[in-house]
């Protein structure tokens, strides 16, 4: 069997994936979801960002990741309690350290306004905490999308919840789609299939040769989360990993290995 190794190739003719994601942006060293978080990943040489979107009270998109406002803000409550104008009035910076004090939460427009300035792609993670949430987050995000008319090419929809992938389905877009899992799934190329999905983003812990193999049989692309340590890195880009979600993008080298012919 013919197998080689490629430098540098295009992982798809319409969606060129950098091989490392920085993880709610450089959230190892500035607070995660924000917009210093942001401008440093740019600033340490990332291509592209992850970030998580959730909904408010009154139903405007949030760039923010847990429940809670506790973990990260000077507040406390749940997120969907919040309005907006509620939630710009807190600090999220303070808690990763005094020189991000006065950090706020960005909105979806504000974030797509940052990742255009600094020249980013994004996998924007669709979070929901139940159905009704997921109806009107996918909803109002494609709503913003659509509004600010961002280019399919730098932009990437996942989500964990399948209401929100279903959800997706509903809608006519130019957005690459992923599902992702906390562990590896068997036949997971049926329900990629189901939801059009473009790739798969799972937990590093579960994923070997084999099962990347049998994904890209398939066509679809595989993306891991979350990895912090240069050595790991590497192993997955050997195996074919198409693109590494990690919180210090100063870590691993780009381009040592694109991907395994297969
Ligand atoms: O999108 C990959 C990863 O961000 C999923 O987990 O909890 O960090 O949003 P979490
Ligand atoms: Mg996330």
């Amino acid at each position: 069997m013919h197998s080689s190794l490629f430098l540098q190739e295009p992982k798809s003719k319409d969606f060129i994936i950098p091989q490392k994601i920085a993880h709610r942006g450089s959230s190892f060293d500035a607070p995660e979801n924000t917009e210093s978080a942001m401008r440093m990943a740019a600033k340490h040489g990332a291509e592209m960002i992850e970030c998580d979107l959730q909904i408010t009270k009154d139903k405007e998109i949030v760039i923010f990741h847990d429940d809670m406002v506790d973990r990260t803000t000077n507040g406390k409550g749940k997120l969907e309690d919040f309005t907006l104008a509620e939630l710009k009035k807190l600090d999220c910076g303070l808690w990763k350290g005094s020189e991000f004090t006065g950090e706020r939460i960005l909105t979806l427009a504000e974030l797509i306004k940052l990742i255009n300035e600094l020249g980013l792609k994004a996998n924007l993670e669709l979070k929901s905490t139940n159905d009704k949430t997921a109806i009107n987050l996918v909803k109002k995000t494609m709503e913003i999308l659509n509004f600010l008319d961002i280019k399919p090419g730098k932009i990437i929809l996942s989500s964990f919840s399948r209401l929100c992938l279903l959800e997706l389905t509903k809608y006519t877009h130019p957005y690459k789609v992923g599902l992702i899992s906390k562990k590896w799934i068997p036949n997971i190329q049926n329900e990629l299939k189901k939801y059009g999905c473009w790739s798969f983003h799972v937990n590093h812990k579960f994923i070997d040769k084999e099962k990347v193999i049998s994904l890209k049989k398939f066509g679809f692309k595989c993306l891991s989360y979350t990895v912090d340590d240069a050595n790991a890195m590497h192993y997955l880009w050997s195996i074919g990993v198409d693109s590494i979600f990690t919180n210090n993008v100063t870590l691993g080298l780009y381009d040592k290995i694109a991907c395994i012919a297969i």
